[in-house]
C-alpha cells in the first residue's frame, strides 16, 4: 500500500531514528518514513544492524547512541522493538504460571532496555523533535479487565511509568518536544500471531500510518500521555 505521506510538524529535511527496525510495526515505520518527501533520513537499529542494539546487553544502547551522536539531533525517535513470547516465554494465564526467567527477560526487553534507550537516546532528539514509545493496551492498568499475561502487562505498565516521568523533566528541559507512549491496537506480526485468532488485527501498515500521523498531530501538550493509534487517550 503506498501512502501519499508526510509528516508536517517536524519541518523539512527532518531525520528519523527507528529502534526495533526489525520487526513488523519497525519496518512498516521505517518503510512509510523513507517515503516521506519531508524525510531526510532513516536510521534503523536493532540486534541485527551496525551499530547494533540489542535491550539485553545495555552496554550496546549505551554505545550506538555514542556513535550516532555525531549525526543528531533526529526529529523523530521510534522505539519500536518489544517482547511477548519467546522459546519457553508464554503469556501467564495464572499467577501459578509465572517464571522468574521469564518475567527477568520480558522486563528486560519491554522496560529495562528501553529506560537504557531513553537515557541515552533522548540527548540526541531535537528541541522540537518527537520520541514514541510502543507500549500496549494490556498495560494500563486502569483498563485491565481480563487478567493474565502478568509479565507483559506489568513490563509495559512499568514502561509507561518511565515515559510518564521523563516526560515530566522534558517539559522543564524542552518544552517543545514530544514523548509519547503509544499502543498500536491489535496487528499483524510475530509478536501478536499466536493470540490474536480471527480477530480484526490491523496490517502493520496501516497501523504505522495511523500512528505517524498521530504523532504529527499531538502536541508538546500531549507530551507523557498514553494513546492508542486513533487518537484515544488511554488510561494508566
Ligand atoms: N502486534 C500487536 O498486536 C501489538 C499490540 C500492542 C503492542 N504492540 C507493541 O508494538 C511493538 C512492536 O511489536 P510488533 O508487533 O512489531 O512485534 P514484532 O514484529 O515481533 O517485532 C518485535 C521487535 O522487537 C525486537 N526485539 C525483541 N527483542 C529484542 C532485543 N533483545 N533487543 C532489541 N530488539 C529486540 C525484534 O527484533 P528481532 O528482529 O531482532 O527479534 C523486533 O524488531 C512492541 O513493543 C509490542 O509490544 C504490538
Amino acid at each position: 500500500m503506498n501512502h501519499a505521506f508526510t509528516m508536517a510538524s517536524l519541518g523539512d529535511g527532518y531525520r528519523a531514528l527507528v529502534i526495533g527496525a526489525s520487526g513488523a510495526l519497525g519496518t512498516a515505520f521505517c518503510q512509510q518514513l523513507e517515503q516521506d518527501p519531508r524525510c531526510a533520513g532513516v536510521r534503523m537499529l536493532g540486534r541485527h544492524t551496525l551499530p547494533k542494539l540489542d535491550l539485553e546487553q545495555p552496554e550496546t544502547i549505551a554505545d550506538a547512541a555514542t556513535e550516532l551522536a555525531a549525526e543528531a539531533p533526529y526529529q523523530l525517535i521510534v522505539h519500536a522493538a518489544g517482547l511477548l513470547h519467546r522459546d519457553r516465554i508464554k503469556p501467564e494465564k495464572s499467577y501459578s504460571a509465572i517464571e522468574s526467567e521469564s518475567l527477568q527477560a520480558v522486563f528486560q526487553v519491554n522496560t529495562l532496555g528501553p529506560a537504557m534507550v531513553l537515557r541515552h537516546f533522548l540527548p540526541l532528539l531535537d528541541q522540537r523533535g518527537a520520541m514514541a514509545m510502543l507500549s500496549a493496551k494490556v498495560g494500563s492498568i486502569g483498563d485491565n479487565r481480563l487478567g493474565g499475561w502478568y509479565a507483559y502487562r506489568a513490563s509495559k505498565a512499568a514502561l509507561n511509568m518511565l515515559i510518564k516521568t521523563a516526560a515530566i523533566e522534558l517539559t522543564r528541559t524542552r518544552p517543545q518536544s514530544r514523548l509519547l507512549s503509544l499502543h498500536p491496537g491489535t496487528v499483524v506480526s510475530p509478536l501478536s500471531q499466536p493470540f490474536r485468532g480471527a480477530s480484526s488485527a490491523r496490517p502493520a501498515d496501516v497501523a504505522a500510518a495511523q500512528l505517524l500521523s498521530l504523532i504529527d498531530q499531538l502536541t508538546p501538550a500531549d507530551s507523557g500521555h498514553f494513546f492508542a493509534y486513533d487518537g484515544e487517550r488511554l488510561p494508566w
